[in-house]
């Protein structure tokens, strides 16, 4: 990142861990909906929400005008897990707009306010209920940065400097790991269950159904439920960490609803609050809601704006509209995505992806690294997945208006098109001096 006036300050005071910022280095002041300004006023569209925390875009006003007039009546702000009326509401409305409509039976357990804190409790609570300590988790997953949810994690950079050992996780193929047409079902069960194997038999399968940071790789409808069967089948439980695929991201509001599954967890996380508030929950099968009082603490599991927020924000899914206004923008980003492809036919290689999540993968993570670069300067963020970040992963709010939409998109061709022109005016290593 190169020094300016405006991100000295950063560079002086803040830790080195620092990482976004650094590929987006704006100092960004205001926002709305789907575009965010800096300080000097620029605008950018975002493809980033939050990596999936803004999925109703920036400072959503109905969202807004609910917790401020939440604030201004002095309703509880924190609360431990004490019982508040804003907590009560969600639950209610939880209930009423999400769980009853699709048939599902779930107790709701608050945990620490990140996604990974949501993914430890659920890995306890199966490890605790079965009795167990292995557990399945799958090639290119991310479940969150605390040990137990790292160590369920794939990404080698990010285990480490774990600093420890990061034990009793058994890692699976993922759907598609061995390529197209291969299903990797048989493999899974070989290993875990047959005798022999070598393998103890695991408290739970965790899982993402659309793997987000690792790539926007989808598993098909038929291997999640395959996968769920097997679950039953040998007793094992089945959690989907559905904190970045969740609440609308693929277009329906849980994203294992398209499989028709029951998974026996659910974590939810980043846009559940609905306006970028720390709030996180696992959904718990009722008969496996076996934990003592306070077997699993957390300062933050109370907080009530984010309940104002989050209840708020479930208006959204009422009817059905929303869900149809996501499907229909998100084939305006599919067919964008293969005009893209079909002008650059030798360096994409594809597209993959479900409603509000899509990736355009790259044969060169160079050229991923360049385009994500030079969108921003054509005022776009959008950012790399995969396990060699050459995937250019497309995730703006589900609100984002149409035009904007378009807006974004023909600036991510004109960043395509732009690396991919310097590139062939560079031979034989074109990358090097692109952008
Ligand atoms: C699928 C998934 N699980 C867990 C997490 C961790 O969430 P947090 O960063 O809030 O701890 C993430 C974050 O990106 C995620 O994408």
């Amino acid at each position: 990142m190169k020094s300016s006036s405006d991100t000295l300050v950063f560079e002086e005071h803040e830790s080195v861990v620092r990482s976004y910022c650094r590929k987006f280095p704006a100092v960004f002041s205001t926002a709305k909906n789907a575009i965010l300004e800096d300080e000097h006023g620029r605008e950018y569209i975002d493809f980033l929400s939050g990596a999936g925390s803004l999925n109703y875009g920036h400072n959503d006003p109905m969202i807004r005008g609910k917790i401020v007039e939440y604030i201004l009546r002095d309703g509880i702000t924190h609360s431990l897990d004490f019982h508040t009326s804003a907590k009560k509401r969600f639950l209610l409305a939880f209930d009423e707009v999400i769980l009853k409509p699709r048939g599902y039976n779930y107790r709701l357990q608050f945990t620490g306010p990140t996604g990974t804190n949501a993914v430890e409790a659920a890995l306890k609570l199966a490890r605790k209920v079965t009795g167990r300590r292995n557990v399945v988790a799958f090639t290119d997953a991310f479940h969150g940065m605390t040990l137990g949810s790292l160590a369920a994690s794939a990404r080698q950079s990010k285990r480490a400097v774990a600093g420890v050992s990061l034990p009793d996780v058994v890692r699976m193929p993922y759907d598609g790991y061995f390529g197209e047409g291969v299903s990797t079902l048989d493999f899974i069960e070989a290993m875990l269950f047959r005798t022999g194997s070598g393998v103890d038999i695991p408290a739970a399968f965790i899982l993402e159904t659309v793997q987000a940071e690792g790539g926007v790789n989808v598993a098909s409808s038929q291997w999640l439920r395959g996968l769920a069967n097997m679950a039953r089948k040998y007793g094992v439980l089945l959690i989907v960490d559905d904190i970045q695929a969740g609440c609308g991201r693929t277009g329906t509001f849980f994203s294992f609803e398209r499989a028709g599954i029951e998974p026996d967890l659910v974590c939810l996380a980043k846009s559940i609050s609905g306006y970028g508030l720390p709030m996180s929950l696992v959904l718990i099968r009722p008969d496996l809601d076996r934990w003592e009082p306070g077997e699993h603490n957390g300062t933050f599991r109370g907080n009530n704006l984010a309940f104002e927020a989050a209840t708020s924000a479930l208006d959204y899914w009422r009817d059905r509209s929303f869900s149809h206004g996501v499907a229909f923008k998100s084939r305006i980003i599919v067919d964008h995505l293969n005009a893209i492809r079909a002008a650059a036919p030798a360096h994409v290689r594809g597209i993959r992806g479900a409603g509000f999540i899509q990736g355009l993968v790259f044969d060169d993570p160079r050229i991923a690294a360049h385009v994500s670069a030079a969108a921003f300067g054509e005022g776009l963020i959008v950012e790399l997945c995969g396990p060699t970040e050459n995937v250019i992963k497309i995730l703006p709010p589900l609100t984002i208006e149409p035009i904007v939409l378009k807006q974004g998109l023909t600036r991510l061709s004109t960043a395509v098109s732009n690396v991919l022109h310097a590139s062939l005016e560079c031979v034989p290593d074109p990358v090097s001096c692109s952008a």
